[in-house]
């Protein structure tokens, strides 16, 4: 008899210390799960006011789904506008094992995509991912890349151009010989504008250095400046601004910061939204889905965008309708 119940608060001891490490595992496993660290490594291509933007509106898309504190880890590198540092740097995030690569700006997503074709990268404002060569079709990107796409609207910056500044007859493109991005912009501007009666000259810079002797050049042949949404150039805008200023010609740039800057007016993609919008495409991947299904996102509607304090040292006059549709900054 007094066996029997022996046997019984033995076996009722059992159950309560199994139920429990059974119960605490369980729990500890839903833990784990619930504060597991994603790794996602950043490549800026060098530091201008845009892609800082960028890079603030990435954070916020990964933010908007999820991925925030302790649930993300991010490795934020800047290659500083070094073609060099763009590799070392890639191969950098691709060592530390970072599961997702973002590369903000055309020559960081070309540097990551060289350095690894197994993590999924997704590329941050490149202009023309089909003509850097990062994916083959925007609708069916496949492979390891996708991303978001700026395609600045060139015809409408053309309109805007006839509009502000109708006695300008050429037209002076200013751009980095070194990015892909500015290549397909500069063509297409080219074609478009000389259909429309411009005559249009083109210089390329090697690099920032180049800059100022290549405006004096430009600005002694040409009635206005135009710049694509090129890395180098915005990198060293003040420069531009500066000599163009001492000209009296207008800039046109291809970016709302770079207007504030000092361009005269542009019609532009918001810089922040392409920002959250790759962030959120990153956050798809992570939960699973594949970097070369998912369609590559292209923004190509813009807004016009005027500095009116630019327009008045021109002796710009601004047309009612135009003045009333666009942001102003300054
Ligand atoms: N689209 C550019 C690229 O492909 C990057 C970029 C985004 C940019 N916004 C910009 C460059 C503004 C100059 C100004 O590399």
């Amino acid at each position: 008899m007094k066996n029997k119940r022996l046997i019984a608060v033995l076996a009722a001891i059992v159950v309560i210390i199994a139920g429990t490490l059974a119960y605490q595992s369980v729990s500890r496993g839903s833990k784990n799960q619930g504060t597991k660290t994603v790794k996602v490594g950043v490549l800026q291509y060098v530091t201008h006011e845009a892609l800082d933007e960028i890079y603030r509106g990435i954070k916020d898309g990964l933010k908007k789904e999820g991925y925030s504190g302790d649930k993300i880890k991010i490795e934020f590198l800047n290659a500083e506008g070094d073609q060099s540092k763009v590799q070392t740097m890639s191969q950098t995030l691709v060592s530390h094992k970072n599961q997702l690569l973002i590369g903000i700006a055309t020559p960081a997503a070309q540097g990551l995509a060289s350095a690894t074709k197994d993590i999924p990268i997704v590329m941050g404002a490149v202009t023309d991912p089909v003509g850097a060569k990062l994916v083959k079709d925007l609708k069916n990107p496949g492979g390891n890349i996708t991303g978001v796409s700026d395609k600045t609207p060139i015809a409408d910056q053309i309109d805007l151009i006839k509009e502000l500044t109708p006695d300008v007859k050429t037209v002076g493109l200013l751009y980095s010989s070194s990015e892909d991005n500015s290549k397909s912009q500069v063509e297409e501007f080219k074609k478009l504008a000389e259909k429309k009666g411009y005559k249009v000259e083109t210089y390329a810079v090697p690099s920032t250095n180049e800059i100022a002797t290549t405006m004096n050049v430009l600005l002694s042949k040409v009635d206005a400046v135009w710049t694509p949404l090129d890395n180098t150039i915005a990198s060293a805008f003040p420069t531009v601004v500066a000599a163009a200023k001492d000209a009296n010609k207008p800039i046109y740039p291809s970016v709302d910061t770079m207007v504030s800057e000092g361009g005269l007016a542009s019609v532009v993609v918001d810089q922040y939204d392409l920002g959250v919008a790759t962030g959120k495409m990153a956050a798809k991947i992570l939960k699973g889905e594949k970097a070369g299904d998912i369609p590559v996102q292209v923004f190509d509607e813009g807004t016009p965008v005027i500095n009116k304090t630019v327009a008045q040292e021109l002796g710009v006059t601004i047309p009612a309708d135009l003045a009333k549709k666009a942001k102003s900054v300054n």
